[in-house]
This record gives structure tokens, C-alpha cells and sequence, in this order.
């Protein structure tokens, strides 16, 4: 299968500006040439423009930014959906979380029953009632399962994109208030750092397969900062105690052997607050092993950082 690349340079969903740059890091971090190396047919369709559109009026409150991200979110959405209409795998890099309501918006239109998997130190079930900064990038997974914001629920003409029993939530120990409430509201499969410590990242990827096996597509939303700050540094919004580097090859791992991811997005790489580009490279290194890299066979050559 054709793996499509979509770079998509947005920093309005969140306040610290660099993770525009995070396409262009994780392109220079050598992407397309590893899933090449790994016997894929890979095209760069480049980046997505963002809109400079302004906000005008009050009922838009706690939301920066809102017709910029959602205007921007509207094209990203077409690009996507014609990507997978083309029978392609949608491959797509951040800029900050917010662009996942495009990309879901996409995908969805395509699917009956998606599941979705939110790598993430972060819940990103913020509404503009509960959110504490106002910053988009904390409100798409709320935003895509239909809560929120009209303008953001209704991407693509249509809402909810999500059902709340297809999300898998992995990573998360960063949760405001009002993302506690809805997780329990709606009853949303979450592993916590808790859980993977008991657990083990193996039992909880398979407990994950076993979950989503029978949707017709699973969708992969990975934040850079679901992993430990150590080893990604480069992310606005870091959050102690994270996922090691190990780990989420593990989980990448896995998914590759059970066939069932079906797009992919990899948001939050900021290299001004990075360390030689190190969160690209994991990220890079990440997307290796979700497209099925592996230690002892010759093409995979994985790079330890
Ligand atoms: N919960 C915080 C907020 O709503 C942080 C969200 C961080 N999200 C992210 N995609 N990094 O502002
Ligand atoms: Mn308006
Ligand atoms: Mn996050
Ligand atoms: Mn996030």
C-alpha cells in the first residue's frame, strides 16, 4: 500500500510557536527514505496551508484562535479523505494536536465504526467551558467524539466523528477537571501511566488489539509528549513520568504485527525546544517500527538514540 504524507505546520492550538517547524524536523530526521527502505511506495504531498483568519466575536470565548484552526482543519480533512478514497495510507505530521479534528474528520468519512488510539500524556477532552488555557490543542479528541465548540464538532459537515467506545487512551497523567468528568461520563477506555506500570506496555497493547479487532479502521493519534520529557524533550506541553522510548517501540511493534492501524498522525514535535532534533528522530524511529521494522531483519536497520 501507498503511505501519504501530509505535513501540517500549525502552532495556533497552543501558545509556545516552533511547532509549526515539526514537519519539516521530522522530514529532515530522513522519513520517507526509511518506509522506502522498508519496501513502501511513499509520496510527500508537502504541507497544508494554515489560515491567517482572524476571530471576530464573543460567543467564541476560551477558543484562540478558533477560525484559523478551523479553517485549516476543513482543508485537511478534504486532503485526507481523498487520501484514503485513493486507497492510500494517510501519513500525517504536526504542528500541535488541534489538526487531529481535521484528520479525523478525513478519515471518518470513510468508516463505519473507527477506532482511534490517543497516545497522549494528555486527555485533549477540553471544552471551551473546562479548558484552562483556551488552547485548541486540548480539545480535539472532545471536539471529534462531538462535544465542543460547533465549529470544531461539525469539520467536514458532520458530527460526531468518533464513538466514544472506539477510543483507547494510552499515556495519560496530565487530566484538568472537567476531562476526569466526561472520561467517567462516557466511560472511556484509558491506560494511565498507573495501568502500564502494573500492566506492562505489552499486556496493554494487547488488551488494546483485542479491544478495537473488529472496527473497520484504527486510527493512530500519537503526541510526542505521551513519551517521558527525557527522551522527547522537544514538545510544548512536557508532563514528568512518560512512557520510555522502549515502551512505545514495543507498542508500535505490536500494532505493526496486528495489521489493524489504518492512518496514522504524529503531533507536537517543536525543534526550537528540542535537543539536536531528538523528538523528531524518535518520532522518525517511531513510524519505523509502526510500518514494521524489525531488529534482526536487514532492511530494518533501527537506529538506537
Ligand atoms: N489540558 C491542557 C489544556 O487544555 C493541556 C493540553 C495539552 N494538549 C496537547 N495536545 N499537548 O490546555
Ligand atoms: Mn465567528
Ligand atoms: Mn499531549
Ligand atoms: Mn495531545
Amino acid at each position: 500500500k501507498k503511505i501519504s504524507i501530509l505535513g501540517v505546520p500549525m502552532d495556533l492550538g497552543q501558545s509556545r510557536r516552533g511547532v509549526d517547524m515539526g514537519p519539516s524536523a521530522i522530514r529532515y530526521a530522513g522519513i520517507v527514505e526509511r518506509l522506502q527502505r522498508l519496501g513502501y511506495t511513499v509520496q510527500d504531498l508537502g504541507n497544508i496551508a494554515i489560515s491567517e483568519e482572524k476571530n471576530n466575536t464573543s460567543s467564541e470565548q476560551n477558543l484562540n484562535n478558533l477560525h484559523a484552526i478551523v479553517k485549516t482543519n476543513e482543508a485537511l480533512a478534504s486532503k485526507v479523505d481523498e487520501i484514503v478514497k485513493n486507497n492510500e495510507f494517510p501519513l500525517v505530521f504536526g504542528g500541535d494536536h488541534s489538526i487531529s479534528i481535521g484528520t479525523l474528520a478525513g478519515i471518518s468519512q470513510n468508516y463505519q465504526n473507527l477506532g482511534v488510539i490517543w497516545y497522549d500524556a494528555h486527555g485533549d477532552l477540553n471544552v471551551p467551558e473546562t479548558s484552562p488555557s483556551g488552547n485548541i490543542h486540548g480539545m480535539p479528541l472532545a471536539s471529534s467524539m462531538g462535544f465542543g465548540h460547533e465549529l470544531l464538532t461539525n469539520i467536514a459537515g458532520f458530527a460526531p466523528k468518533v464513538k466514544p467506545e472506539n477510543v483507547v487512551m494510552i499515556g495519560v497523567r496530565d487530566l484538568d477537571q472537567g476531562e476526569k468528568v466526561l472520561i467517567k461520563k462516557l466511560g472511556l477506555k484509558v491506560y494511565s501511566m498507573h495501568e502500564i506500570d502494573r500492566l506492562g506496555m505489552a499486556r496493554v497493547i494487547e488488551e488494546t488489539i483485542e479491544y478495537l479487532k473488529d472496527k473497520d479502521g484504527v486510527h493512530l493519534s500519537l503526541d510526542l509528549d505521551a513519551l517521558d520529557p527525557t527522551e522527547c524533550p522537544g514538545v510544548g506541553t512536557p508532563v514528568i513520568g512518560g512512557v520510555t522510548y522502549r515502551e512505545s517501540h514495543l507498542a508500535m511493534e505490536m500494532l505493526a504485527e496486528s495489521n489493524l492501524i489504518t492512518s496514522a498522525e504524529f503531533v507536537e514535535v517543536n525543534p526550537i525546544l528540542d535537543e539536536k532534533n531528538k523528538t523528531a528522530d524518535v518520532a522518525a524511529t517511531l513510524m519505523g517500527s509502526l510500518f514494521g521494522e524489525k531488529i534482526l531483519e536487514p532492511s530494518g536497520k533501527k537506529v538506537i538514540i
